[in-house]
């Protein structure tokens, strides 16, 4: 059994982090979910004036918020980046308060229906401006036309828990009487919590079938309480785990999950499909139910039909159960699901798209899709249009083995899930040893000490927009670390430490920079202590396990030029383009000593080609990965080169590896 925790809910962290604020008094909410999109929310708050802090805590960010409310002296622009929550959200938020602001965000958020929010907050007599095309971002607020806003009753036609929270939170800030009924009832995470905090509102928690809500500020005195709770697991994160391990045919617990009827409709349609569920209920918090699940694959998995008043509590699941369908037996059916249309992508158009270019059969309907699972071997390209359940419930399909696919971007699970791949990792076939799929290229740099592998890598990356990464900055951390310890001759304990050791590399302006045990040691890498001890440091079967896996997950996130010693043998014996740089050694030396810019003699010539010989010796016979040229690399003999020479020979090697 594979046991995982998912993130923190991010329909729940939203709320938590745009209502919490505007209590009259001091919350502490734990456990939120670390993904860009409520990082846009925690963000935008702050724009606003409003008094949180965040913290970064095992388990998710915790915020801190004194309370009191938002307070801005001219109108900011907040960018809501690629969520459409953060965005509806806080457009009730300003409507309500009065507070005049411009909301933004990226292309894809750009693109998505403001309209049905900005129409019923007018008809409230918030005062709206577009800024760019009609009913798109971005929009300006402009505070409220007359002293209050007016009561409004708002029949949806559509299910929306962004609109129905955009009108609850502008009457409840305004404290005018609202009502929202709407066809089907949508997650009513914003009812419970408004709710917990002290907000009279009359609504039936977790009712299916069509939903109404209403807020009468009568008898209220008006000011919202504090919140303190720890968000549960995102059951829309779990679900593609629980998707990869049931087509993985593993059994899998998640944890600590969230309950909310209005989310978890996927349940009942893994139970259709065949897997058995056992749900082991936990403690409510902050108004909302948590469960542990333990879900069993079946032998086959069947195929479903989903429509009707399921599709608002399936609605962000739909792309893994998609997914999944394609590998059921029989016919899948999915109806009244438009609003797929309008999510992070249209996500019935890139399905059926992407499905049937892998060679799945699929019917696109306005509405829907029917699928037509099958076995076999799928094979293609997948262009997520930046949307990250998109790109996760293809990486679950890879994951399951028989798929060859190229996931165009899959940086963009970020926003709700940002260490989904490594997450992934256990499920998948063959896994632990099966070979880690990238984001997409890799240039491989190996060769010898002082073949200018450095300089060369970093230009190369430059120049094709990828990461430079260079292995010797991980051994180099680790040997700093081990030295810092003074256990840096002692192999036995380097090697029984370094597997839990805090070591990785972290983004820098132009490449990677590396921290080891929450230091970044910088030029510490380059002490002579450091060089005198790094290659006997890297010939331990643990480091090199460690630096392996590093460098593969940078790949898994980032294009890539990686340079190192055994990069095309080793670390990506798949990349797409490996060249092996060579250089007489008498010019090896020579370059060194150039680079330290002080004048040499013959005599330091002849030292630093013997030191050079010496390292080049070690790194060919040493048992684990030895330095060798991969039978696929390209060599290139850079001895009477110029290094721009060097450059223009990969990327034009590169024009021809990559078409
Ligand atoms: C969300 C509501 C849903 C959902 C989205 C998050 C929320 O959208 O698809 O991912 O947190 O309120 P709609 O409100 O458009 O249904």
């Amino acid at each position: 059994m594979i046991r995982v925790r998912v993130p923190g809910d991010k329909s729940i962290s939203h709320r938590a982090a745009l209502i919490a604020p505007l209590a009259s008094s001091a919350s502490v909410v734990r456990g939120l979910s670390d993904g860009a999109d409520v990082r846009a929310s925690v963000g935008a708050m702050r724009r606003l004036g409003a008094a949180v802090e965040c913290e970064e805590e095992e388990g998710g960010l915790t915020i801190r918020c004194a309370g009191g409310g938002l307070e801005v002296a001219s109108a900011p622009r907040l960018d809501c980046g690629n969520s459409g929550t953060t965005a509806r959200l806080l457009a009730g938020i300003l409507a309500g308060s009065g507070v005049p602001a411009v909301l933004d965000g990226d292309p894809s958020l750009r693109s998505r229906p403001m309209r049905r929010v900005i129409y019923p907050l007018q008809a409230m007599g918030a005062r709206v401006e577009y800024d760019g095309e009609p009913e798109r971002l971005p929009v300006r607020l402009r505070g409220r036309a007359t002293g209050t806003l007016r009561t409004l009753r708002h029949r949806g036609r559509v299910a929306s828990a962004q609109v129905k929270s955009a009108i609850l939170l502008a009457g409840v800030l305004a404290r005018v009487r609202v009502e929202v009924s709407e066809p089907a009832l949508s997650r009513d995470h914003t009812e419970r919590m408004l709710a917990e905090m002290g907000v009279p509102l009359a609504f039936d928690p977790g009712r299916t079938g069509a939903g109404e809500v209403r807020f009468d500020p009568s008898d209220w005195e008006g000011a919202l309480e504090g919140l303190r709770m720890t968000v549960p697991g995102d059951p829309s994160s779990a679900a593609f785990l629980i998707g990869a391990s049931l087509l993985g045919g593993r059994t899998v617990r998640v944890a600590d999950v969230a309950a909310n009827p209005g989310r978890i409709g996927f349940l009942s349609v893994l139970e259709a499909m065949g897997a058995g569920i056992d749900r082991d209920p936990a403690p409510t918090e902050g108004g909302e139910p948590r469960e542990t699940w333990t879900v069993h694959p079946p032998d086959d998995l069947r195929a479903f039909s989903i429509g009707g008043d399921l599709i608002p509590r399936v609605i962000d699941e739909i792309p893994l159960l998609a997914v999944l369908a394609a590998r059921a037996r029989g016919r899948s059916e999915i109806r009244d699901a438009a609003e797929l249309r309008v999510k992070e992508s249209d996500r019935l158009a890139v399905l059926a798209r992407t499905l049937g270019k892998l060679g799945v059969v699929v019917e696109e309907k306005p509405d829907g899709l029917t699928i037509q699972g099958r076995a076999g071997r799928l094979r293609g390209d997948v262009e997520t249009r930046g949307d990250h359940r998109i790109a996760m419930a293809f990486g679950v399909l890879e994951a399951a083995g028989d798929a060859d696919l190229r996931i165009d971007d899959r940086s963009c699970a970020d926003v709700s899930y940002p260490d989904f791949w490594d997450a992934l990792e256990p499920f998948r076939r063959g896994s632990p040893g099966g070979s880690p799929p990238r984001t997409g290229r890799v240039v491989a740099v190996d060769g010898p000490a002082a073949s200018g592998k450095s300089s060369t890598a970093r230009s190369v990356a430059q120049r094709l927009g990828f990461v430079h990464v260079n292995s010797g900055l991980l051994y180099r951390a680790i040997t700093w670390w081990a030295l810092d310890r003074g256990i840096a001759e002692d192999e036995p304990s380097i090697e029984a430490a370094v597997p839990g050791l805090d070591v990785d590399l972290v983004p820098a302006h132009d490449g990677f920079d590396v921290s080891v045990a929450g230091i970044r040691p910088g030029r510490g890498l380059e002490s002579s202590e450091v060089t005198a001890r790094v290659s006997a440091v890297s010939t331990l079967p643990a480091v090199r396990e460690v630096v392996l896996e590093r460098l593969r997950r940078a790949g898994r996130r980032h294009e890539l030029v990686c340079e190192g010693r055994d990069i095309g043998t080793a670390v990506f014996p798949d990349a797409e383009l490996k060249v092996f740089l060579v250089a007489d050694v008498g010019e090896r030396a020579r370059r060194r000593l150039r680079q330290r810019a002080a004048p040499f003699t013959e005599d330091d010539l002849e030292r630093e080609i013997l030191r050079i010989e010496a390292r080049d010796r070690l790194d060919r016979s040493r048992p684990l990965s030895p330095l060798r040229r991969a039978p696929d690399a390209i060599e290139i003999d850079t001895t009477s080169m110029s290094p721009d020479l060097v450059v223009d020979a990969i990327l034009e090697l590169a024009a021809s590896a990559f078409r």
